[in-house]
């Protein structure tokens, strides 16, 4: 039985904060809404700083990188609370610049790990999410049992690697989602039949995407899983990332200008595969 702090219980945050406390782990929690902490009927630390230092591990899962620098640094943080050989592991999609941010501030005497997770809330609540670590290879190995709990950890590279590969992969998903909605406008605008238009797609390389996104198209629904301001967040990150690596990204720029399109026309709260809605007009 460990003892861990779990900071951060939002749509992903708590599914996988349960999977913890449901192993039967010594946990304590922190939420900026309190509500959303009493919920998992564990105790609720006063502040990120109380719950880190009741923790031998210290898990985060917030929305960007403002909320990570809220938790982690003011004379309430996380930092400042973190126990000797204590291990931090930042889980929300951030991108490598907030992680060396926290890096810099962080003790000598605990380490960092950045393990954002791919898969979205049926894959947080069942414990298959995919995990992409970055790191040194002892406090991951101390980390491993607890991140088995929520999914399967693939070790990518040193610190800032996680947050970088969760980039890699979060591109994909905007860049996707934004091409088949250019690409079904195109066809409106040519005058094909959408019926028409599936069977076309179903033999090109956005064959899974227009089969896996077909039932919201045509019903116009898009309940929320990953929400489009996280999607627009994270498309925004890419952008960053590359600017500071010195990568010119066109395309993903283009994805990121229709999440913003949707964002402002008010689908934030929408899944972000509501972007299609705006593109489709
Ligand atoms: N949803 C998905 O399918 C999915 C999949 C993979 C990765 N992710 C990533 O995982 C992370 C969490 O996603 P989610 O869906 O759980 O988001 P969410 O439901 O919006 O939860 C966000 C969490 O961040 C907290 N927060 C926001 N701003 C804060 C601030 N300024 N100070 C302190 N706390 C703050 C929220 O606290 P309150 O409760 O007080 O608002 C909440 O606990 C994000 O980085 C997201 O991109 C999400």
């Amino acid at each position: 039985m460990t003892e861990v702090a779990w900071i951060g219980l939002g749509a992903m945050g708590s599914r996988m904060a349960a999977r913890i406390r449901d192993e039967g782990h010594e946990l304590v929690v922190w939420n900026r809404t309190r509500e959303k902490a009493e919920e998992l009927g564990v105790p609720v630390a006063a502040s990120p700083r109380e719950a880190a230092a009741r923790a031998e591990i210290v898990f985060t899962m917030l929305a960007d990188p403002e909320a990570l620098r809220a938790v982690t640094e003011d004379g309430d943080g996380i930092v400042a609370g973190l126990r000797e050989g204590a291990v931090l592991l930042e889980m929300s999609t951030v991108g490598p610049q907030a992680i060396a941010r926290l890096s810099e501030r962080m003790p000598s005497h605990a380490s960092l790990l950045d393990v954002p997770v791919l898969g979205s809330l049926p894959e947080a609540e069942a414990g298959e999410l995919r995990l992409f670590a970055g790191g040194e290879d002892a406090p991951l190995e101390r980390a491993l049992p607890l991140l088995r709990v929520l999914g399967e950890p693939l070790h990518v590279g040193g610190p800032g690697s996680g947050a970088a590969a969760k980039l890699v992969a979060n591109a994909t998903l905007v860049g996707t989602i934004a091409l088949l909605g250019e690409t079904l406008a195109l066809a409106d605008g040519l005058g094909l039949p959408r019926e028409t238009v599936f069977d076309v797609l179903s033999v090109t390389p956005l064959a899974a995407q227009a089969e896996r996104r077909r039932p919201a198209i045509e019903a116009g629904e898009y309940p929320p899983r990953f929400t489009l301001s996280l999607a627009h967040k994270d498309a925004e990150l890419v952008q960053e990332a590359a600017a500071a690596a010195g990568r010119d990204l066109p395309a993903l720029a283009a994805a990121r200008d229709h999440l913003a399109a949707a964002e402002r026309a008010g689908l934030g709260a929408e899944d972000y595969a509501a972007v299609l809605k705006q593109i489709l007009g």
